[in-house]
């Protein structure tokens, strides 16, 4: 397996989870199918501000434009996600508004996610493919799976991108903390 395998492998796996989602109408297993969601998605954007960004930048004309484009794009997913953890327990209560409108800031979220998987398998991916040998393949999957071990889980939308080789890691650290302190488990260990 290679970065941009690994990448792909993410990108199946979160659709999946989208269709269980979407095809579950049980709200106890909805609620945890959400949280094993973003924690997917935090741990995926973590691994590709810290590894595949700057491959974009060198490797693509546009790459500084992609760059910004790439960045605007996560800070919205991450504030949506935020938004849903913060409502998540008030699923519980069973009010069947409150549902329907949380379902439709789902679709939201999961509208920003298929463009994003989209652009990069259809626009990203194949240049990267092209451009980069296998060495630097490899070197990307090392990285890659590195990051996603000690990526954060949660959304930390506060959290500055610049830096985050350094800032991702103490934030992922903060969330292993939190979820040993308050008896909550990483939904994906
Ligand atoms: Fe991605």
């Amino acid at each position: 397996m290679d970065g941009i395998n690994l990448l792909e492998t993410d990108h199946t796996k979160l659709r999946d989870k989208i269709s269980q989602f979407r095809n579950n109408d049980n709200w106890t297993s909805r609620q945890l199918l959400i949280k094993e969601i973003i924690s997917n998605v935090c741990q995926h954007t973590s691994a590709e501000e810290r590894y595949l960004y700057d491959l974009i930048t060198q490797k693509f004309d546009n790459g500084k434009f992609l760059y910004d484009k790439q960045l605007i794009d996560n800070q919205v997913h991450k504030e949506m996600m935020q938004f849903l953890l913060d409502k998540i327990d008030i699923l519980s209560v069973g009010n069947m508004s409150f549902r329907d409108s949380y379902q439709q800031e789902c679709e939201k979220l999961f509208s920003v996610l298929e463009d994003h998987m989209k652009e990069e398998e259809q626009l990203v991916f194949p240049k990267l493919r092209e451009t980069l040998n296998t060495t630097e393949l490899s070197d990307l999957y090392k990285n890659l799976e590195w990051a996603k071990q000690n990526a954060p889980t949660r959304p930390h939308p506060s959290t500055p991108v610049v830096g985050s080789k350094i800032l991702h890691p103490v934030a992922g650290l903060v969330d292993s903390l939190t979820e040993s302190l308050t008896g909550t488990t990483n939904v994906n260990k």
